[in-house]
């Protein structure tokens, strides 16, 4: 049955209340309400693959099930989030890390390269991050250092002078926020939620990766849960530019790899905007690749969103149903949970779409 709330659920807002799903705020995923929703109406079989995982709300809300998980993505932060939220910690090991750092006097030690980025800091507060991101890599176990790096990473969009609007920054003058307590105070809270939270023993598996090309083990996999990029082109390289320039010296240009790049004019035949036309190309081969690795029967959960353009707006869960059916999936339902207006100009309204989620099953080999 169809959830009263899943409107909000397809959004990660009621993740901002829910322990470890909180460590990073992303504004693009969805909550753990509706990976637990989707997993008990439509039985859903571990292992559960997303290979859109963003900050890790499928895995962890796996793990909290007792499920195995397996995760992907093309991007290092999403990586690097979905990780740190889905191992199993010694909260001893990141107590003792966290009184040594507390001692510690920030003082400057040297500069990020990237100069562009340093102007969106009050200078003391990036030496600050600097010097802490220094002795965050001394820390030799892999797991406390890759907690401590998420804390820093949060801190640092905390205390930015910027703010993520759709898909860009906007300057937005802060006051100079204490850098150290921020951070440790975050890794405080994270070390709580460790603490007071029963967390079954097992760990997804999460690594970097293209949807587009990334074919897991033949039948390999019990049932898909995930969101792509929706068609209305969030860049995600624009939105996390700061947080990729920084800490995994990603260059703007270098992740162009994500689904759908530039294109402009309309398809001759079809009449949609090219840009569409080529994400809905790289969603055929995602599509195609997440038939190859799910198991007979198994069932595919997708939630995705149309897209805003300046004068028109397409829908794309119909066309993506199509492209599923085409791949060889069975069509089982669309549930549209929402519809969102399209603006231009942050004033003109041009219409709405839907978000809608998919519900596909690989048939049974006869
Ligand atoms: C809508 S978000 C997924 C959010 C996720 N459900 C959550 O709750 O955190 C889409 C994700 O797809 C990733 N992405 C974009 N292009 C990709 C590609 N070609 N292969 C894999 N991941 C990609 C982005 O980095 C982003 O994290």
């Amino acid at each position: 049955m169809k959830p009263k709330n899943l409107r909000d659920l397809v959004t990660f807002v009621p993740n901002k209340a829910e322990p470890i799903h909180n460590w990073l705020y992303f504004k693009e995923g969805f909550s753990r309400g509706l990976v637990e929703w989707a997993v008990r109406e439509f039985q859903l079989q571990e292992p559960i693959c997303d290979p859109f995982c963003g900050v890790g709300t499928t895995l962890l809300a796996a793990k909290q099930m007792g499920m195995q998980s397996i995760g992907f993505d093309v991007s290092p932060l999403a990586v690097l989030a979905s990780e740190v939220k889905t191992r199993n910690y010694d909260p001893r090991a990141i107590e003792t890390t966290l009184k040594a750092f507390h001692k510690m006097q920030p003082r400057e030690v040297g500069k990020f390269q990237n100069k562009k980025i340093r102007r969106l800091f009050h200078a003391k507060q990036l030496d600050d991050i600097y010097f802490f991101y220094k002795k965050v890599q001394e820390i030799e176990d892999a797991k406390t250092r890759n907690l401590f790096l998420l804390a820093l990473i949060d801190t640092t969009g905390r205390v930015a002078n910027v703010v993520k609007v759709g898909g860009s920054l906007r300057k937005q003058k802060k006051p100079c926020f204490p850098v150290k307590k921020l951070f440790l105070g975050k890794v405080k809270k994270m070390m709580l939620d460790l603490q007071n939270t029963q967390l079954p023993n097992v760990e997804s598996q999460v690594f970097e990766a293209d949807a587009r090309i990334t074919k897991l083990g033949k039948d390999s996999v019990g049932s898909v849960i995930t969101s792509p990029p929706y068609l209305n082109k969030i860049e995600y390289t624009k939105v996390y530019k700061m947080e990729l320039g920084l800490f995994f010296q990603v260059q703007e240009t270098k992740l162009r790899a994500y689904i759908a790049d530039e294109a402009t004019g309309k398809d001759r035949e079809t009449e949609i905007p090219l840009i569409a036309k080529a994400y809905f190309d790289d969603m055929h081969r995602v599509l195609q690749n997440v038939f190859h690795y799910l198991k007979p029967g198994g069932k595919a959960v997708i939630v995705v969103g149309g897209g805003c353009f300046p004068y028109e707006t397409v829908e794309s869960d119909d066309i993506l149903l199509r492209e599923a059916e085409k791949v060889g999936f069975k069509k089982i339902d669309k549930i549209v949970a929402r519809h969102v207006q399209c603006m231009r100009n942050r004033t003109i309204k041009v219409g709405t779409v839907r978000e809608s989620i998919l519900l596909l099953e690989k048939p049974e080999e006869r």
